[in-house]
């Protein structure tokens, strides 16, 4: 039996719901020579910002126990780089390109940016990362109902795009502002964006992120984004991206049976960059065994909670 693992987000259609997680599979193109990369779902670029940004000093990453934390700073070249250098190679892996965007000071670089981009045929999708944790703010986007429905209302009104909104774990109810995007016109959620933490060399008696504090990720973030996918499955209409620590099929269909239509695959990418594969084949193997045809019997059929 030939199983049909295709969903819908949106007006987007997947030929399957495994994702690759933006800011973890750089342009695509890093990782041709690992995997078979148009076997993907989607592509998800490395957020991009209107000016160019160098980033935060290092150290920007370090190991935890089933994770890392990191404090990138969204390092991207620039709008129009990206479009120019970037977005060729992108498109050439023959899926659909979803574009991570962000702004720096001013709420209203994500209308600038969404105007820039809705008019290129190479992007199926554009992704509002109004939870990044790395800049230097005192509340992000995301951690507000109102802000985030104003921004995502305001992108609406110039973008034709799929729109998909990227939610912070660090808020006391994810699903209201989950509403508040489905509210303003955003055609899907992705979640989770990584969890404050902090990690300190006892010898040197520092952090040893250099920004002090970073995004933690991996393995040990798992649990909170599944029961975070569970809650706002449970609130809104729109189709929702899962991810946070996913490292094999198992994990994928936690998500899914927690209400995920599709996964994003983020920090496992740089412990084997070809694991997004071994998770389709997974997750094929197991409606095979499980006698399911269609993936989207299992999008949220959870019981008991
Ligand atoms: C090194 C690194 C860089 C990241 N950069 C971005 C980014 O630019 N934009 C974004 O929306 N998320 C970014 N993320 C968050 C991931 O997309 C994802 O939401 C998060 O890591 C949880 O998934 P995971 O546990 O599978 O990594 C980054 C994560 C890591 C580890």
């Amino acid at each position: 039996m030939k199983q049909d693992i295709s969903v819908s987000l949106g007006r987007l259609k997947l030929k399957n719901p495994v994702m690759v997680a933006s800011g973890t599979f750089g342009y695509a193109e890093e990782f041709a020579d690992f995997l078979d990369i148009k076997r993907l779902g989607a592509v998800v670029s490395k957020t991009v910002t209107i000016k160019p940004r160098q980033g935060n000093p290092a150290p920007r990453t370090c190991e935890t126990p089933a994770g890392m934390l990191n404090s990138i700073g969204l390092e991207n070249p620039g709008i129009e780089v990206f479009i120019e250098e970037k977005l060729p190679a992108l498109k050439k892996t023959g899926v659909p390109v979803i574009v991570s965007i962000a702004s720096e000071k001013d709420p209203q670089e994500f209308v600038v940016l969404a105007r820039r981009l809705d008019k290129l045929n190479a992007i199926a999708a554009l992704e509002l990362n109004i939870s990044c944790p790395n800049l230097k703010k005192n509340k992000l986007i995301s951690q507000d109902p109102q802000a985030t429905y104003a921004l995502v209302k305001n992108v609406r009104k110039v973008c034709g795009k799929t729109l998909i909104t990227k939610l912070s774990p660090n808020v006391a109810d994810i699903a209201e502002i989950a509403l508040a995007a489905e509210k303003a016109g955003s055609d899907c959620l992705a979640m989770i964006n990584t969890l404050y933490g902090m990690s300190i060399d006892i010898n040197k008696r520092r952090p040893k992120i250099a920004m002090g504090t970073g995004g933690l990720s991996g393995p040990a973030v798992k649990p909170v984004a599944v029961r975070m996918v569970r809650e706002v499955y449970k609130r809104v209409k729109i189709p929702i991206i899962g991810m946070g620590g996913i490292t094999c099929a198992e994990d994928a269909l936690e998500f899914i049976i927690a209400g995920a239509s599709a996964v994003s695959v983020g920090t496992a990418n740089f412990v084997d960059p070809g694991v997004t594969i071994a998770i389709i084949e997974g997750i094929r193997k197991y409606l095979g065994e499980n006698d399911i045809k269609d993936i989207k019997k299992l999008i949220g059929s959870l019981e008991g909670a």
